[in-house]
């Protein structure tokens, strides 16, 4: 298959072609590129040739800065195509509806969404407590699994809300907007969860007590941060401080790097069991 700066040989200088990123995200028919200010006079000359390559692009868009706030959103701009970010995205057979400029969503996740939902047993009962637009309430929930899920960006809800419908698993899913510690720091979730996910990697660290709160014996946690080069041990560390607070024990049971954030920073999974 003709690569991206292939596709652009002869349409911009070699010069220019060097700093053209090789990689690029496509979610659903949306492809979102990485455009560096120095080709900003290229961007359209990109995008075409993005379109040409894959004819499945309908709208191409480039990122606008960093993932950031408390939504961990990353704005995008339409370069050429339609004119929306909303799109539908299929992963490991699930459908989700978004739209990038108003949820954080990452398709390089899929097989970390998978191999969580993996676990789950059937009638296993799932607190999500930054659940996105559902990457990991709807596999849950499509294995038997009833899931809890909680968001503070009310347009995840929204968009959650229909991606239940889409996957036809309205009778497995209750969910609520709000901050998590709000919301599931509530009698009625106490000592509720067989199975408790965690992926909000900058921040998560904050919530442990809400975990804590709402795992029953024997729960299971996974927990996700952003840890430099082989220092799980700073992970594993605040996890230990959080648990000792809770008076709960703690038995770590997997490590995993899901994927490079920065410069030597990973985005880890710690999985350990909350007795
Ligand atoms: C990195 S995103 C992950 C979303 C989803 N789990 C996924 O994998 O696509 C973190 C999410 O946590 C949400 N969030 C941040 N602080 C929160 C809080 N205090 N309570 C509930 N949700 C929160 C954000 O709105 C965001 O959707």
């Amino acid at each position: 298959m003709t690569t991206l700066k292939e596709e652009l040989k002869g349409k911009i200088s070699d010069k220019e072609l060097e700093l053209v990123k090789k990689g690029f995200d496509v979610i659903g028919d949306v492809a979102v590129l990485e455009i560096p200010d120095a080709l900003k006079k290229k961007e359209k000359v990109i995008a075409e040739a993005v379109m040409r390559l894959y004819p499945c692009v309908k709208v191409a868009a480039k990122k606008i800065g960093a993932t950031s706030g408390v939504e961990r959103i990353r704005k995008v701009k339409v370069i050429l195509g339609e004119r929306r970010t909303e799109t539908l995205y299929i992963e490991n057979g699930c459908r989700y509806k978004l739209d990038i400029n108003k949820v954080y969503f990452s398709p390089r996740l899929g097989s970390e969404h998978l191999r969580v939902a993996e676990q789950v047993k059937p009638k296993e009962t799932v607190y999500d407590l930054f659940c996105g637009v559902g990457p990991y309430v709807i596999p849950c929930a499509k294995r038997g699994a009833k899931v809890f899920a909680v968001d503070i960006n009310k347009d995840a809800i929204k968009y959650l809300a229909e991606n239940v419908k889409l996957n036809k698993v309205m009778d497995k899913v209750d969910f609520a907007a709000g901050d998590c510690r709000k919301v599931a720091m509530k009698k009625e979730h106490r000592g509720k969860a067989d199975r408790v996910i965690m992926n909000h990697p900058s921040g998560a660290d904050k919530f442990l007590d809400v975990a804590f709160y709402v795992a029953k014996k024997g729960a299971v946690i996974h927990f996700y941060c952003f840890l430099k080069e082989d220092e799980f041990d700073a992970g594993i560390k605040l996890i230990q401080a959080a648990a000792k607070k809770a008076k709960r024990k703690i038995r770590i049971l997997n490590t995993k790097k899901c994927g490079q954030w920065g410069p030597r920073i990973w985005r880890c999974a710690i999985e350990f069991k909350a007795n």
